[in-house]
């Protein structure tokens, strides 16, 4: 009786955490110093993208980066503790910048830029947050079409 409700509760533990791994992404695939294939096969946005890039409450890059002029003209505070990515997409291939988005710290692991799309290994995250990455698949993609126009 014991053994088998232990049995069925265990059958519930294994099915809740079966359906977890089915809707969770598939880590995508480095080649080289890029991500060549776009994050669940979307296509990115460059209008939106360029709108998460100059927003301050979704990808705060102004923290860091200065960005062209014309992005965010309203981004008066700049950061200036990283390159700025005027001219990114003259540098970085598709693949190179969506590496870069979503888990800077594979090219150097001292990076201060926020892994955006990674969710494992995150230490000092609200435990609510763990399982979200701060930037979609599809708002990273978004990201990677605005940054390749930046030429
Ligand atoms: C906390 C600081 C920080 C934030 C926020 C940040 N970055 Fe970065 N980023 C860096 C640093 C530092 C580098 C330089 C390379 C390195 O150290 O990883 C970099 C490198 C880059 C590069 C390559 C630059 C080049 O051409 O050499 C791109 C592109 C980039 N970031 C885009 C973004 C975008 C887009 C966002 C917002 C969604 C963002 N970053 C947010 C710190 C940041």
């Amino acid at each position: 009786m014991v053994a088998a409700k232990r049995r069925s509760v265990i059958a519930a533990i294994c099915a809740v955490f079966g359906s977890l791994a089915a809707v969770a992404e598939t880590m995508p695939v480095v080649v080289d110093d890029g991500i060549p294939a776009p994050l669940s096969a979307l296509v990115g946005d460059a209008a939106r993208g360029k709108a998460i890039v100059a927003s301050r409450q979704q990808g705060f890059c102004t923290l860091c980066h200065q960005i062209p002029n014309d992005v965010a003209a309203s981004a008066v505070f700049q950061g200036n503790l990283a390159p700025s990515i005027a001219g990114a997409g003259s540098r970085w291939s598709a693949a190179q910048l969506r590496l870069r988005m979503v888990d800077s710290r594979r090219l150097n692991p001292n990076s201060i830029m926020p892994a955006y799309h990674r969710t494992e290994g995150l230490t000092r995250v609200g435990i609510a947050w763990r399982t979200k990455p701060i930037l979609d698949a599809q708002q990273i993609e978004d990201v990677v079409a605005f940054l390749v126009t930046l030429k």
